[in-house]
Parts: structure tokens; C-alpha cells; sequence
């Protein structure tokens, strides 16, 4: 069978002293954080502090400028290229807001995902016949327990918060990247789907993957063990430990960031 996968092709993914704008007001402050492959970093912090920025801007989204700083991939700066040639470079973002595509079925979405990645990586290459797409796209279904019918219905048309989640996680086993950034996929998953989801992603990480765990709870780092924590506040990294920080954070909430930092600039500040 043919392989989609770009696990393991690449092993490292820097980012180093990252400033960010958005319509000239900076969100992210001077940001560096190292994944390797194999590694599970959890990042967690108070709402607005620019988790989701982080993300987007890893991706190439245009509306957010890069001031100073580099995203690197295997030590070759990615600022340059555009969302696809990132996705080629093993990237992928589960977004925590998902966006519905009426008209555009999840399996045809996902065919011309991995279609165009393929076609511009190996040229060369015959496009998947419809067949082999289909026998791997239900093996990926099966692995996280999601009805074949969703393939035939409209990208996130009328999903429930869950089923966007899981759509979203059966596009990463899919399109296997060699990193991946899960936003907020906790939230909104009722326990069951929290757990097969969380398995669903240790099943597809393992040695080979590395992975950015943007979440507010602990529930889900139960299930997906992260090597580091990480809490970014007021857009930088302030504090970074081992699992057991995100059960600090659990029991003590964000207010000692609070006051060894100050109030968050133009944040809720009880959030
Ligand atoms: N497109 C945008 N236009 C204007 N402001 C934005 C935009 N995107 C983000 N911001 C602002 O940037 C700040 C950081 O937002 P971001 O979504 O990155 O936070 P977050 O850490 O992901 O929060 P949450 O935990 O609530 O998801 C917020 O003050 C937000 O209002
Ligand atoms: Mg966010």
C-alpha cells in the first residue's frame, strides 16, 4: 500500500526568540521552544495569552506578522514558505475552532489533501487510486471509532463540537506529519472520545512524531503522557517542568503567574 506518511522525515522543530504581531500589536513577546521527534510538549496558560497565535503563525497564517525571530525545520529557517510547503515539511494544526466546507465531502477533502501533497513532493508519482484511499481511510476511521458515514458528509457541515475534534484528529492520522500541533482537541470531547481521541494520537505518534499539546486541562495529558510543560503567559514561555506541572496548574490555577508577572497586557485577567 502506498505511504502517505512524512513521520519521521523530519526531526526538529525550533523556534527561536519569536516576536508576532497582529495589526501592529505584538502577542508573542520573544518565544523559544525545541520539539524533537518522540517528544509530547503540552502548552498551557490563561486564555489570550497567545497559544493559539503560536500555532497559527507556525502554520504561515498571513495575518500574522513575524516581526523578529525564526521558525526552523531540521535547522533550515520555514518563514519563507508558504502553508503548504510547511505541511510538506511534516507540519499539521488541529485547529481548535474548525471551520465547516459545505459542498466538500470529509473523504473527497481529505483525498485532495493528501493528493496535492503527494503530487508536489513525488511528482513523480501516480496519484492513490480511489481504492487504496478508501481501505486507509477506513483503517483511520476504525482507529478512532468514527462512523464510515461521516466520510460522506460536508467537512464539519453540521458537526457536533466532538465529531469536529475527532475530524480533525482523523486528518492528522491521515495526512501523518512528522510534527503535529493539537489545539485545544480536548475541548468539547465527552470522556469517551477523550479517551479514544488521546489514543488515537498515541497510537499515531510513538517514536517518530513530535507533538504540541496546546490544552487548558489535565484530563487529556492523562492519556497523552507529555515529556514537558510548558505555561505561556503574556506571550512568552514563563515556567517550564515535567508532567507534574500540569497538575500544579490544575490545583493552583494561574494566579501565582499572576503575581510573579503582573497582569496580563490587555487580557481578562481572571480568566
Ligand atoms: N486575528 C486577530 N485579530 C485581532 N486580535 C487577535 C487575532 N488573533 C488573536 N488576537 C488577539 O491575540 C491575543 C491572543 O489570542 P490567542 O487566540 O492566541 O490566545 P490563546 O492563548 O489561544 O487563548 P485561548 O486559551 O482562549 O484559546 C488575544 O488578545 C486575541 O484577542
Ligand atoms: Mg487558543
Amino acid at each position: 500500500m502506498q505511504d502517505f506518511s512524512l513521520r519521521g522525515n523530519y526531526v526538529k522543530l525550533e523556534i527561536k526568540q519569536l516576536h508576532v504581531s497582529i495589526e501592529d500589536k505584538e502577542i508573542i513577546k520573544g518565544f523559544d521552544l525545541t520539539i524533537k521527534q518522540g517528544e509530547v510538549h503540552a502548552l498551557m496558560g490563561p486564555n489570550g495569552t497567545g497559544k493559539s497565535t503560536l500555532a497559527y503563525t507556525i502554520m504561515g497564517h498571513p495575518k500574522y506578522q513575524i516581526t523578529s525571530g525564526d521558525i526552523l525545520i531540521d535547522g533550515e529557517s520555514i518563514l519563507g514558505l508558504s502553508t503548504d510547503e510547511r505541511s510538506h515539511r511534516g507540519l499539521f494544526l488541529a485547529f481548535q475552532y474548525p471551520v465547516a466546507i459545505p459542498g466538500v465531502t470529509l473523504a473527497n477533502f481529505l483525498r485532495m489533501a493528501i493528493n496535492s501533497r503527494n503530487k508536489a513532493m513525488h511528482p513523480e508519482d501516480k496519484a492513490t487510486s480511489i481504492v487504496n484511499f478508501r481501505k486507509q481511510l477506513k483503517a483511520k476511521m476504525d482507529l478512532l471509532k468514527m462512523d464510515y458515514s461521516f466520510a460522506s458528509r460536508y467537512l464539519n457541515e453540521g458537526f457536533s463540537g466532538g465529531e469536529k475534534k475527532r475530524a480533525e484528529i482523523l486528518q492528522m492520522a491521515m495526512l501523518e506529519p512528522a510534527f503535529a500541533i493539537l489545539d485545544e482537541t480536548d475541548s468539547g470531547l465527552d470522556i469517551d472520545a477523550l479517551r479514544i481521541v488521546s489514543e488515537g494520537v498515541n497510537t499515531l505518534s510513538g517514536d517518530n512524531l513530535g507533538v504540541l499539546v496546546i490544552t487548558h486541562y489535565q484530563r487529556m495529558l492523562n492519556y497523552i503522557r507529555p515529556d514537558f510543560v510548558h505555561v505561556m503567559y503574556n506571550g512568552v514561555i514563563v515556567e517550564s517542568g515535567k508532567a507534574d506541572l500540569a497538575l500544579k496548574l490544575e490545583e493552583n490555577g494561574y494566579d501565582w503567574v499572576r503575581e510573579k508577572f503582573g497582569p496580563q497586557e490587555d487580557g481578562p485577567q481572571n480568566a
